[in-house]
């Protein structure tokens, strides 16, 4: 008999926590949930809403009208994941544009958008067998957590690999405005005062910067086997 556990995976942008995520949740039948993608969905309602751009930021508006974004995931089965909701309309595409990217930390670094968020996470977590990935999911959401998880990899490399899935996607994007995005989000990230970006000390750390995914997954498996 094997006991249900919780999965925490954090670390910077582009480093590969969500294809590692999906991967276990589907190898343990676990729920997989991508807390970026909700901050993204709260980013884009901002937007929509007029309560931030590139030149301005309503902070004020937003977190009045915070109350009115409902999130939710509904599982897609020919994706082989969950897909985001914002009030109802799914948005996964919306959330993933380079618009978003660069307005997603000034979002994320609101305590009461955090406060807001981190809750609902709890929620879904209370019956563990569950992989969450994300930011804080280690240190703030589920600081109990059976397996914490910490990836990193050089800037230049997740730039390459974030590129190449906007350019497959038939985004127009160049190689340097995304570099400079993912260096941009490290710093907002990890120096707010909010939850920074940081390490939890009982996380492993993987650099998968040259580690292929077959040998990061056996090796994270590993770990799981021996917590189950
Ligand atoms: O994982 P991602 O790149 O989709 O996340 C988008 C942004 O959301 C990221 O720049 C920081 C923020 N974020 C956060 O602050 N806390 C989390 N748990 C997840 C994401």
């Amino acid at each position: 008999m094997t006991k249900k556990i919780i999965i925490a995976i954090d670390g910077f942008s582009s480093t590969g926590k969500s294809t590692i995520a999906k991967q276990l949740a589907k190898e343990l039948g676990y729920i997989y949930v991508d807390t970026g993608a909700m901050y993204r969905a709260v980013t884009l309602y901002a937007m929509q809403q007029n309560y931030i751009s590139e030149n301005h930021f309503n902070l004020q508006d937003l977190i009045a009208d915070l109350h009115n974004i409902s999130l939710s995931f509904t599982f897609n089965e020919n994706l082989g994941f969950a897909e985001m909701f914002l009030n109802g309309t799914n948005v996964e595409k919306e959330i993933r544009t380079i618009e978003v990217s660069k307005l997603v930390s000034k979002v994320a670094a609101i305590s009461e958008v955090r406060k807001k968020l981190v809750s609902e996470q709890q929620e879904m977590g209370k019956n563990k067998g569950i992989v969450m990935d994300g930011r804080d999911i280690g240190t703030v959401v589920f600081p109990n957590a059976e397996l914490k998880l910490f990836m990193t990899a050089s800037a230049d490399k997740r730039a390459t690999r974030r590129y190449k899935e906007l350019l497959d996607r038939g985004d127009n994007v160049k190689y340097e405005e995304i570099l400079r995005n993912v260096q941009e989000r490290d710093r907002i990230d990890s120096t707010r005062k909010d939850s920074p970006l940081i390490k939890a000390k009982d996380a492993i750390e993987f650099d998968n910067s040259d580690m292929g995914l077959k040998e990061q997954f056996e090796r994270i498996m590993s770990l799981v086997n021996a917590r189950i």
